[in-house]
């Protein structure tokens, strides 16, 4: 079989940037995430797209939906150049899935979940490396030296939409848009409910166990 083609869906701070992490190095496969592509470009100018605002900044500080547009184009062009994925951050309403389904067929869906107190907890405590992209927590994963990476010696920063204003928005944004997409999926024969709130290696055992069993 070719490489895996899995998609990775839950709430901001269910995991799957992290598991998505470990997924790319198991399986070889590209992490193809619009949060960080947006990131990477977060002052490109939209302006001609018809959008209320003129860069994807604005959203995406408040914690709201960047224009489908915008995401749609950046999810298509990274597919079409993958050799198997593990695709986090996208669809996040259903429009977006529909687009999906016409870019590519997918072998496995995971969808984590985790309660809205435990999320809160999580992404107010996140750091990230400003070069790499790794993810720890003050409580949950720290790292070794306060305020250095272990992957790569990068410095790690607290992410401008991780404060508790914006995570509850974000949080809201989800039960309104992206909630109704998992309900989309949750009858496929390949969609997989992963309980996220185990611990770190608890919630990865179970995801290879689900991606294994849907791609031998
Ligand atoms: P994005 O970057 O995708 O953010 P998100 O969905 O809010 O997800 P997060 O990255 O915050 O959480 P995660 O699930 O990856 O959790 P993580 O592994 O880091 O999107 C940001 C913004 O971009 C959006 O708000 C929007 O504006 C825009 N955008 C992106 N995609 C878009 C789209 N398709 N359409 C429109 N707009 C879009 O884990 C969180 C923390 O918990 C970490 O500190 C980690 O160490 C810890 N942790 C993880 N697992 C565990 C565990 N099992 N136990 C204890 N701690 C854990």
């Amino acid at each position: 079989m070719s490489n895996p083609r899995i998609l990775i869906l839950g709430p901001p701070g269910a995991g799957k940037g992290t598991q998505s992490a470990n997924l790319a190095e198991e399986y070889g496969v590209e992490h193809v995430t619009t949060g960080d592509a947006l990131r990477a470009n977060k002052d490109m100018d939209i302006s001609d797209m018809d959008t209320e605002y003129d860069t994807p900044r604005e959203y995406m500080e408040a914690g709201d939906l960047v224009p489908d547009a915008v995401v749609n184009a950046i999810v298509e062009e990274a597919l079409s150049q993958a050799d198997g994925f593990v695709l986090d951050g996208y669809p996040r309403n259903l429009d977006q899935a529909e687009q999906l389904e016409g870019m590519t067929d997918l072998d496995v869906i995971l969808s984590l979940s985790v309660s809205r107190e435990e999320l809160v907890d999580r992404l107010t405590g996140r750091r990230v490396c400003d070069d790499c992209g790794a993810n720890f927590h003050v409580d949950f994963n720290p790292p070794e030296a306060e305020g250095v990476c272990d992957e790569c010696g990068g410095d790690l920063i607290h992410r401008e939409d991780d404060n508790e204003e914006s995570v509850r928005n974000r949080l809201d944004v989800f039960d309104e848009n992206t909630a109704p997409v998992i309900d989309h999926y949750d009858d496929r024969e390949d969609f997989v409910a992963v309980d996220g709130e185990q611990s770190l290696d608890a919630v990865w055992s179970d995801i290879q166990d689900a991606v294994d069993a849907h791609t031998a």
